[in-house]
């Protein structure tokens, strides 16, 4: 398959008066042709960091490394700001940013700052950039009159979409969206994963996505491959249905206890105490220890180092060959309730 995203050990490091935030701490993934990657992770763990490190939107006083940060192939790191903007952006990746709300600028109608978009990079003509923009309106379930619209007349989620819209006007290979459906109603949150996935049908160049949320039903739903990132890091990473079926972190084993499963919602939902450690701190072992309830003395002392568990599937963790005990003890109850 080839590559689109391809990272290795990126860190983004922010300063603050407290000390550094480590808030993207050696992170590596790739994203495929075609594949929609999930990443999940409770709020605080970097997600937006790490999104934000790729398209530039980064304060000048963070420090931001990597081994590799390309896009097919190219190196992005090497690039100036200039030609990132030139060249990168909207046309090859484009950002659903996470406050849609405030994305869109007030002054002008919504149409048009999608038709702005195609003809300050294309040869089309005025008729043929709003052509377009029609369809793509379409494919997002809104109206074409609406083009004629101000951001104000929309919903939230009408936004949303308007920004989905926008992110494919240039048809990018690769669109990163920043939770998408966070904070809209249930209904709306269908619709939007349902055009997503017609979109990617209908793409006749390939789509690939990087799918951001802290809501582990909605990346069931829509990825191939799914990251669960804790403090910076990425615990496990794994095509979705290993990860489901297969899960090695005491972390996914505890996230998805904390999910209903539709099979079982009359089960009683386990949720992880405690919460995710100040990313000012330097911390020796693992940085889930404080939460884990299956941790050892080594845990405390070593930071896991990244293990080929199965096929494509990776885990930060010192007790992956006792998975199946911790499996059937992450189910009960009493496992997640102790005190370090
Ligand atoms: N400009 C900044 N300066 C200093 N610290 C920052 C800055 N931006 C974010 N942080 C910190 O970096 C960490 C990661 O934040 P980030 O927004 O990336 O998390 P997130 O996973 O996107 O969270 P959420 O789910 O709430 O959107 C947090 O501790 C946050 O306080
Ligand atoms: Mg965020």
């Amino acid at each position: 398959m080839t590559q689109i995203l391809n990272i290795k050990n990126l860190k983004t490091h922010y300063q603050s008066a407290e000390g550094v935030v480590k808030a993207v701490d050696g992170i590596s993934f790739t994203i495929g042709e075609n594949q929609v990657f999930g990443l999940a992770g409770e709020s605080g763990c970097g997600k937006s960091t790490l999104i934000r490190t790729i398209m530039r939107l980064i304060p000048k006083s963070a420090s931001v490394s990597a081994d590799q940060l390309q896009f097919k192939g190219k190196d992005l790191l090497s690039l100036s700001d200039v030609s990132f903007r030139k060249n990168i952006l909207w046309q090859n990746i484009s950002l659903v940013p996470q406050s849609a709300m405030n994305a869109l600028n007030p002054v002008y109608r919504v149409g048009d700052q999608c038709t702005e978009a195609i003809l300050a990079h294309t040869d089309l003509n005025k008729a043929e950039a709003s052509n377009v923009v029609e369809r793509l309106f379409d494919v997002v379930g809104l109206q074409a009159g609406l083009m004629k619209a101000y951001p104000h007349e929309f919903s939230g989620g009408m936004r949303q979409r308007a920004m989905l819209a926008m992110s494919l006007v240039l048809r990018p290979e690769l669109v990163i969206m920043d939770e998408p459906t966070t904070g809209l109603d249930v209904l709306v949150q269908e619709r939007i994963l349902r055009n997503l996935k017609e979109i990617r049908q209908k793409s006749k160049n390939s789509l690939s996505i990087l799918l951001i949320t802290h809501d582990i039903s909605v990346i069931a739903e829509m990825s191939d491959r799914i990251g669960i990132m804790y403090a910076g890091k990425l615990m496990e990473t794994a095509n979705s249905m290993d990860l489901f079926n297969e899960p090695y972190h005491p972390y996914t084993l505890g996230l998805k206890n904390a999910f209903p499963s539709i099979k079982s919602l009359d089960r009683e939902l386990i949720s992880i105490p405690g919460s995710p450690p100040n990313l000012t701190r330097n911390i020796s072992g693992c940085l889930f220890y404080e939460r884990c309830p299956f941790s050892i003395d080594i845990c405390q002392e070593k930071p896991p180092q990244e293990t080929l568990v199965a096929k494509d599937h990776i885990v930060q963790c010192h007790r992956i060959e006792d998975v199946e005990k911790f499996r059937k003890l992450a189910g009960e109850k009493e496992t997640w309730q102790f005190s370090k």
